[in-house]
């Protein structure tokens, strides 16, 4: 198993997937890894929705982006949404943490994901078709849609970013 520092830094978005089926036993374990990750409250807000084995929803869904030629070769798509249900409510700043929840479960899927040898890419522009996703997966009205993400095998052709030095971020440090 590789160390979590490890796993962090060598995790990329991968936006080629190979045509190689992934196991409903791996998706299990990513949403495991997503439903581990800590919110406020123990709320865990998170909610999923698994598009596998099932191309004609998965381009239906990559349609809705800018990125539908290479999304729609994806073998998997989780939609992942904030319950609003469990959330206390919308005040600004107590409705960002539960938001920020989402994020920590997101991040989880994708570097478990990366351990078990699959890519990933969190797709936030699908955003702005928030209710046509949310027709297709049949979602209930009061689950908000965070984003959805993309899982594969990568292929050996994926663009690999690169990150500012360090102190470039740090305004202060006491
Ligand atoms: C909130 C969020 C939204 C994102 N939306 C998209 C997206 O719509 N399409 C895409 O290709 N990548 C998307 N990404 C992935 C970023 O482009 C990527 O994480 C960034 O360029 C750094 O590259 P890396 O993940 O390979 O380290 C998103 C990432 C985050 C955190």
């Amino acid at each position: 198993m590789d160390s979590i520092m490890s796993t962090i830094v060598n995790r990329r978005s991968i936006r080629s997937y190979t045509s190689e089926k992934i196991s409903k036993n791996d998706i299990t374990k990513i949403l495991t890894a997503a439903s581990w990750a800590p919110s406020g409250n123990n709320l865990q807000p998170w909610k999923f929705s698994v598009v596998m084995n099932n191309e004609e929803l998965i381009k239906r869904l990559s349609s809705l982006t800018i990125y539908q030629s290479w999304l729609q070769t994806s073998p998997c798509l989780i939609a992942v949404f904030l319950d609003t249900k469990v959330v206390d409510n919308k005040v600004e700043g107590i409705y960002l943490k539960h938001v920020q929840a989402i994020g920590a479960a997101i991040q989880n899927m994708l570097l478990a994901a990366h351990e078990l040898g699959l890519g990933t890419c969190w797709i936030g522009e699908i955003l702005k078709n928030e209710d046509l996703v949310k027709e297709m997966l049949g979602a209930s009205k009061e689950l908000e849609l965070m984003a959805v993400i993309s899982v594969g095998y990568p292929n050996k052709n994926n663009i690999r970013s690169k990150r500012r030095v360090i102190s470039e971020n740090i305004i202060s440090w006491f």
